[in-house]
């Protein structure tokens, strides 16, 4: 039996991968613009990154890291998000020394030990981008902004921005005492999830995706009515600085997340056509107190990452995307008549590479006829054939494929003759 890919993990082929590039190159074209610089962080970090920045009660640190031993057993995670691997790196290398505001993009592989489903996956890709250091509205709505930008670049324009605010240190708790109060005479009646929640993480309950949890949760007190004024001021701030920008967003109470982390703002960008449960294209907010949380000094933050396999589901349907996969198409095809020729063409081949010409070069040991026939099945631009008689004259013949010309052209300035010949 041959070996296949690991459950919940996926090969990009080519003809696929033109599409990754594709939203990669726009990334790596517009961040920069926003002030945003490409970081790269390890795959794999100490476990108590992620579960002192996480979140010891979300799911991702209860049930979905990829973990193993380390050195003297302390355990290491396959990183499961960006934003705590970009905050610890952030404080190990000072990266926001004298009040810096750090911009930070990235684009990688994540894991979580996730049931495997469209648009979900044990191995997949995030771009993400993070700011530290800066506590302005103006800024979140800037980067919603770019996300915009990279989202209509990519010919995206069929998503909903939805935004909340979840409270701070000051308000939250008091709203967590309120919902544990009106939980409890209906908690019977909520899925065993979030029954289970209710001790864990019951601000996660209000965003249950479970119909009959959703009937229930309109019953619950609102987390708007508990926001102190600072945190109301800031959500405020913010909805005005995306009217200033003419972003268009939906207000909803339930957005929560599933990382700890946030404070104040949370967005999602969230789309119909990925299936209800899938349905976020990219998540973020702001976590003011998670560089505080892996024992680094206050520094607000704020960010998003995009999930790029739900992205390519999206844009992969869209005929103006499509790329069909064909091999790159030579230049040039040497073709020999020997194996002393075969030698020459090798090193006539790594000069034309060096000019940047695209050449091929047979090994298969195929005969004259053959290799004439499979540079005209690759589609190649010009044929030459090299034997005894090129070699020492120092002369040679380029076949331009496409009409059978024929020109003359010296070895030396092979690369300059079929420039001009195929251009
Ligand atoms: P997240 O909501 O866990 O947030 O993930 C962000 C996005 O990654 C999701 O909206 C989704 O598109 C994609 N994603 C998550 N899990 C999977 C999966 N198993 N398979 C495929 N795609 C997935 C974060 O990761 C935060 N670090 C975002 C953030 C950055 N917040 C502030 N800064």
């Amino acid at each position: 039996m041959t070996i296949k890919t690991i459950q919940g993990t996926h090969d990009i082929l080519p003809g696929d991968v033109e599409l990754w590039q594709r939203i990669e190159n726009a990334t790596r074209r517009i961040f920069p613009r926003y002030g945003f610089a490409e970081i790269r962080t390890p795959i794999f970090e100490w476990t108590e990154l992620f579960s002192r920045g996480i979140g010891v009660a979300t799911d991702i640190v209860q049930k979905e890291m990829y973990s193993l031993p380390g050195s003297k057993g302390r355990s290491m995670t396959l990183r499961p998000e960006g934003t705590a691997p970009v905050v610890r790196s952030y404080l190990q290398h000072k990266l926001g020394h004298s009040g810096k505001i750090e911009r930070l993009y990235y684009i990688g592989q994540m894991f979580r030990h996730e049931r495997p489903q469209k648009g979900r996956y044990r191995q997949f890709h995030q771009i993400g981008a993070e700011v530290i250091g800066s506590e302005s509205p103006a800024m979140e709505a800037e980067v919603l902004h770019m996300l915009t930008r990279l989202l209509s670049e990519l010919g995206l324009d069929d998503f909903r921005i939805v935004v909340n605010s979840v409270g701070d240190t000051h308000c939250r708790p008091n709203y967590l005492e309120i919902l544990q109060r009106s939980l409890k005479p209906l908690i019977g009646d909520f899925c065993n999830q979030c029954q289970s929640r209710t001790k864990t993480n019951p601000l996660r309950i209000l965003d249950c995706k479970v119909t009959t949890c959703q009937e229930l949760i309109k019953k619950l007190p609102k987390l708007s009515d508990s926001l102190c004024d600072d945190c109301i001021t800031h959500h405020q701030e913010l909805l005005s600085w995306l009217d200033e920008y003419g972003i268009d967003y939906h207000l909803d109470e339930t957005l929560v997340r599933g990382l700890d982390y946030y404070i104040r703002t949370t967005f999602e960008i969230i789309t119909d056509q990925l299936g209800p449960t899938q349905n976020a294209l990219l998540g973020g907010g702001r976590y003011d107190g998670l560089s505080e949380l892996l024992g680094g000094p206050r520094a607000p933050g704020y960010g998003f990452a995009l999930g790029l396999e739900r992205l390519v589901l999206l844009l992969s349907g869209r005929d103006n995307l499509k790329t069909k996969y064909t091999s790159p198409r030579p230049q040039i095809f040497l073709a020999h008549l020997d194996d002393g020729a075969l030698r020459y063409c090798v090193n006539l081949a790594a000069e034309l590479r060096d000019q940047g010409i695209h050449v091929l070069v047979d090994y298969e040991g195929r005969s004259l006829k053959s290799q004439m026939k499979l540079s005209n099945r690759l589609g190649s631009d010009v044929t030459c054939v090299i034997g005894e008689t090129e070699i020492t004259s120092g002369r040679l013949v380029l076949r331009r494929m496409r009409d059978g010309k024929e020109i003359p052209a010296e070895i030396s300035k092979t690369g300059k003759t079929l420039l001009e010949l195929i251009s």
